[in-house]
């Protein structure tokens, strides 16, 4: 037996305003999706926005539905959106944000499980690791480089592509 650990780094920025230009564009782009949302149900709104290898950004925001498990995240919104409309360009990034009608969101969002799982599968597709930008309504900003490190031991199984 060997015990075997994993760590992972990530960059904190204490405000948006500090972040390189093109994370600062595609944080406001999610930022600006959040009012989109259709959350009549949990009142949390999220917005993501994706950027494309060929410049393109496509955002998406959490749609609910009366039957719970028919709604979708805005993670999986904007990035089956986003690779619909480009098939076969990677995914380089995606930011999200979330506001709540009903709380302050003052600590980055973090995507769930499921949307962890679809990020990996286009980090799978392209080989490159996709730039993952977080924040809340106010307060600092998470950036991690690659979905991997958000999901170690993900599944994934080649064989299934035979
Ligand atoms: N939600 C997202 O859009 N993304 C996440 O990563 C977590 C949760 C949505 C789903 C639901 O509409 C609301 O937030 C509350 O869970």
């Amino acid at each position: 037996m060997e015990q075997k650990n994993l760590s992972f780094s990530y960059l904190e920025y204490n405000s948006m305003e500090e972040l390189p230009p093109a994370d600062r564009e595609l944080l406001v782009h999610a930022k600006n999706t959040v009012d989109s949302a259709y959350a009549p149900y949990s009142h949390y709104k999220v917005g993501a926005a994706v950027r494309m290898g060929n410049g393109k950004i496509i955002t998406g925001s959490n749609q609910e539905n009366m039957a719970f498990p028919s709604g979708l995240c805005a993670e999986r919104v904007a990035l089956f959106a986003a690779a619909a409309a480009n098939p076969g360009i990677a995914v380089e990034a995606i930011a999200i944000t979330s506001k709540s009608l009903q709380f302050p969101v003052e600590k980055p969002v973090t995507p769930c499980g499921s949307c962890r799982q679809a990020i990996i599968e286009y980090e799978m597709l392209s080989h490159e690791k996709i730039r993952i930008i977080l924040m809340g309504e106010t307060g600092k900003v998470l950036i991690i480089e690659g979905m991997e490190a958000l999901l170690p031991l993900s599944f994934k199984e080649d064989g299934l592509k035979k």
